[in-house]
């Protein structure tokens, strides 16, 4: 690009893959007309712009590529001219995500809303929505009003200042919620999502971070005894759902049932991790499903139970996806695996055949701190860093061969919620690393990438989003 074009180009976030500066602007008001037409031969998603003394052209071959195309004139635009150019732009992963945690805390439809409209912004184009969690069962189901009676509201949460984890913990005695999604609630946000071609991946996991659920049927756990109460610690929870109780997968069943009548995507996310085995260890219906089935441990165990629910999904014409350890045991390549640990788990998974899905916890876990001065919120996990730098240099693909780099859906940044109270807390983590991410998936790998560009095309929009009501952290 000419030095020009980086003036004018000064908001395009992320990058396009090629800008072309031609020299004068032209007014972008509503006496310019923009005409769209199809071109077949550009990729989903995909879009030209072409803007000379005539006008402004659009091409794209289909709907999802002219709002693209549409987001990237209203940043091109720069006090109220388009510059005369030639933009080609099209996505390098299909799959570019953004997960939200609500089972810790709920955050509700109008900051959901605002957040669908930050990720079109960017180009993000899939909504992760974690619903249920040991700490919260977010989601009306009509068939068990109890999940979210029992499941949406617990009687504390942890302190400000502590982990929360069971040796660290302190409540702080306020009760929270009850907090749920109705269907027309989950309706509502649907269309929203829709309006801006960004698809919702629904969460409901098993067959760990249950015990929300088991608040609601206890009957549903390995063990008596289990409080009528959602988690309030945070950290990994030992009861589980009863792998051995056919009553309690003939449960999750009808719920994936709803969840299917309501959520129109391809893709139910299932869970599947950090699912401790003590329980099943030391349940007996659990171990006569392992020998009644020939399985050798309780990770085969949890295998058949993540092929199960790929296979019950598949009969709806749905694909299951699960958190890297659904790995462990070998569930059938059926199953898209849902990288998060470290890159050798997607790696793994896509030399094994299955479509991946990679997040990482160094690179685009957004619940750790960013490393910004005098930051006044609290994180997860303390002790880790995520910073902008990490979260721009992230490359899905990093490690792969060819064959599995083919496997490789796309992405996702994940905000995971045990320390995140509120839309202010929760823009200030997500924002401006979010960026760093949508850059990283949408222009990167094929193009070069330029850090110290991308943080001044950030200082501007970071201006854009605190216009807007973000609490964007600062760029450092
Ligand atoms: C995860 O972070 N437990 C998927
Ligand atoms: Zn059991």
């Amino acid at each position: 690009m000419t030095m020009l074009s980086v003036v004018v180009a000064a908001a395009l976030m992320p990058m396009p893959r090629s800008v072309e500066m031609r020299g004068g602007t032209v007014a972008a008001t509503g006496e310019v007309r923009i005409v769209e037409s199809r071109d077949a031969a550009i990729a989903a998603e995909g879009y030209r712009i072409e803007i000379d003394g005539s006008g402004v052209k659009v091409f794209a071959s289909g709907a999802a590529g002219f709002f693209r195309a549409r987001t990237t004139l209203g940043q091109l635009a720069e006090d109220g001219r388009w510059p005369c150019c030639r933009i080609e732009d099209a996505p390098t992963f299909q799959w570019r995500g953004l997960m939200l945690d609500e089972g810790r805390h709920f955050f509700g439809k109008e900051t959901v809303k605002a957040l669908l409209d930050q990720m079109a912004e960017y180009k993000l184009n899939v909504f992760h929505w974690h619903l249920t969690e040991d700490q919260g069962w977010r989601l009306a189901v009509d068939r068990f009003p109890e999940l979210v009676e029992y499941g949406a509201v617990r009687p504390e949460s942890p302190a400000h200042g502590c982990t929360g984890a069971p040796w660290d913990y302190r409540g702080n005695g306020v009760r929270y919620g009850p907090y749920f999604y109705t269907a027309a609630d989950v309706r509502e946000i649907l269309a929203y999502a829709k309006e801006r071609f960004i698809s919702v991946v629904p969460e409901v996991e098993m067959p760990g971070h249950v015990r929300a659920l088991l608040a609601a049927h206890p009957e549903f756990a390995c063990r008596g005894g289990l409080p009528r109460t959602p988690r309030t610690m945070n950290d990994i929870e030992e009861d589980v759902l009863c792998a051995g109780n056919d009553a309690a997968i003939r449960f999750l069943e009808q719920v994936y049932d709803e969840v299917c009548a309501l959520f129109p995507g391809a893709y139910i996310h299932i869970g599947g991790d950090e699912c401790p085995k003590k329980r099943w260890k030391e349940c007996p219906k659990c171990q006569a499903r392992i020998k009644a089935l020939g399985l050798k441990d309780e990770d085969a165990l949890q295998a058949w139970l993540t092929r199960h629910f790929t296979d019950y999904l598949a009969k709806k014409g749905r694909r299951a996806i699960g958190w890297d350890e659904v790995l462990a045991g070998d569930p059938g390549v059926e199953t898209v695996v849902h990288c998060w640990r470290e890159a050798k788990y997607g790696i793994a998974a896509a030399e094994k055949g299955h479509g991946v899905v990679v997040s990482s916890l160094a690179s685009t876990y957004f619940s750790v701190p960013q490393g910004v001065k005098d930051d006044p919120f609290d994180y997860l996990g303390p002790n880790r860093r995520c910073s902008l730098a990490t979260a721009y240099s992230f490359n899905p693909l990093d490690g792969m061969t060819d064959a599995a780099k083919a496997r490789v859906l796309g992405a996702e940044c994940c905000m995971w919620s045990e320390c995140v109270w509120n839309e202010y807390d929760l823009a200030w983590k997500l924002w401006p690393r979010a960026c760093a991410f949508a850059e990283a998936v949408w222009t990167a790998p094929a193009a070069p990438r330029d850090f110290e560009g991308f943080k001044r095309r950030m200082d501007v929009q970071r201006c854009c989003l605190i216009a807007a009501g973000v609490n964007c952290a600062p760029v450092e």
